[in-house]
């Protein structure tokens, strides 16, 4: 299963080091090759000796050695490599790796790749728990590091709680997975355009009109469709998030903007529209600051923006395969939604119930319903993250079929 792929494993300084010993062994079972850095810390608890003995390669340990610059420096270290597999990954790498430090030869390799990279977290289970730890782990998920455990159980320590690095078979196991998935890759060779946020539509140079979307479930479609493969284009509105890992990221600000740079994306073969686009803008931007002069309000003149979606679906020969709109609605959810999808013409529609009750809209989570011309499913409610993961592969899935049946 692991024919072939190269594992540059950095091994940090925690008692479970001795692990990432049988871990190189069990991946190089399975016809993995082992490259490995050691820090300072985890040569405290193994050392070079056993880790080159059993990689057969020299250990890495030194940033500035000149001998391993000369022989295969950090850049080609961690770019040599398919994967990237921090184990175990402590507390201090792992705040090193968040906040982008390079202070030795693993944490520069980390910093310097391009490769995937997979952590395997152990640590004292208040050390796992601490509000900063837990920042860290948000950031790294955020940069799209893939987490193995930790799991729990009686630790080094003598504590007993979450902490423990996963065990060595299920490392193994994840790691294939991950190669088996990377290899999947179902959208490979399609390009898929998601827009995402809210706009915002100017009143005058300081003032604008916007709307509550945190853009956090359109971004995370993004990263999921980039994931299977697809090449990726997001438009986004203003938002504070950061562009998502291997996805091309445009950002705009009004609906006519992001109408403008849909159709330069033109070709893809899957358009999802998750933004929040204002469904108005004043009709003539003021070109100072409107100023309170004493006098009645100023009164707005609205007019309509375009609808993106429905422009998309009546592209012509540009029309991508698959248009999915997205509505979301504070009653009569299921039915104001199919009947948005006809008038719009997208193929399928993600209803959402962001009823003020729900807590659902700027949130974390989402419930939905996902319906097309033959069916309406409703969706377990789940982070965004899983949601946008469920539809990613639904849209595959839809895919692998078309081509079944061709
Ligand atoms: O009409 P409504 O705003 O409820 O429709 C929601 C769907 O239409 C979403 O997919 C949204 O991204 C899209 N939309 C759009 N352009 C607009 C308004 C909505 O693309 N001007």
């Amino acid at each position: 299963m692991l024919e072939n792929k190269r594992i540059l494993m950095i091994i940090g300084g925690g008692i479970a080091a001795y692990k990432s010993l049988e871990l190189i062994r069990r991946l190089q079972d399975k016809g993995a090759s082992v490259r490995a850095i050691l820090t300072e810390g985890g040569s405290q608890f193994i050392t070079p000796l056993s880790v080159s003995s059993l990689t057969g390669d020299k250990c890495y340990t030194d940033l500035f050695s000149l001998t391993d610059e000369a022989e295969m420096g950090h850049i080609r270290l961690s770019r040599e490599a398919d994967l990237l597999l921090v184990c175990p990954a402590t507390a201090d790498l792992m705040a090193s790796m968040a906040h982008g430090l390079a202070r030795d030869l693993a944490s520069t390799a980390l910093l310097a790749t391009d490769k995937p990279v997979m952590i395997c977290p152990s640590m004292n289970v208040q050390m796992w728990q601490h509000p900063a730890t837990q920042r860290n782990v948000g950031t790294l998920r955020k940069d799209g590091i893939i987490q193995i455990g930790p799991e729990d159980g009686d630790m080094a320590c003598g504590e007993v709680g979450s902490g423990r690095l996963a065990e060595v078979p299920n490392i193994v196991a994840a790691v294939e997975d991950f190669f088996r998935a990377a290899e999947a890759q179902p959208l490979a060779g399609r390009h898929a355009l998601v827009t995402a946020g809210p706009t915002w539509e100017a009143i005058d140079p300081v003032r604008y009109i916007a709307n509550h979307s945190s853009g956090r479930q359109g971004y995370a479609i993004a990263e999921a469709l980039a994931r299977l493969g697809a090449r990726t284009t997001l438009v986004s509105g203003p938002t504070n998030l950061a562009a998502p890992a291997g996805v091309e990221t445009i950002n705009i600000t009004s609906a006519r903007d992001m109408e403008a740079a849909c159709h330069g994306a033109l070709p893809a073969d899957i358009a999802i529209c998750v933004a929040a686009v204002a469904d108005w803008r004043v009709d003539s931007e003021a070109q100072s600051k409107v100023k309170k002069d004493g006098g009645a309000p100023p009164s707005l003149t609205l007019v309509e923006n375009p609808d993106i979606l429905a422009g998309l679906c009546n592209a012509g020969n540009k029309r991508p395969a698959l248009v999915i709109g997205f509505a979301a609605e504070t009653d009569n959810v299921v039915d104001y939604a199919t009947a948005k999808r006809k008038r719009k013409g997208c193929d399928w529609i993600v209803a959402n119930d962001v009823s003020p009750a729900t807590g659902i809209m700027g949130g974390e989570n989402n419930r939905v319903h996902l319906i097309s011309e033959q069916s309406c499913e409703d969706w377990a409610e789940g982070a965004k993250d899983d949601v946008a993961r469920q539809l990613a592969d639904r849209i595959a899935a839809h895919f692998e079929s078309q081509e079944a049946a061709q």
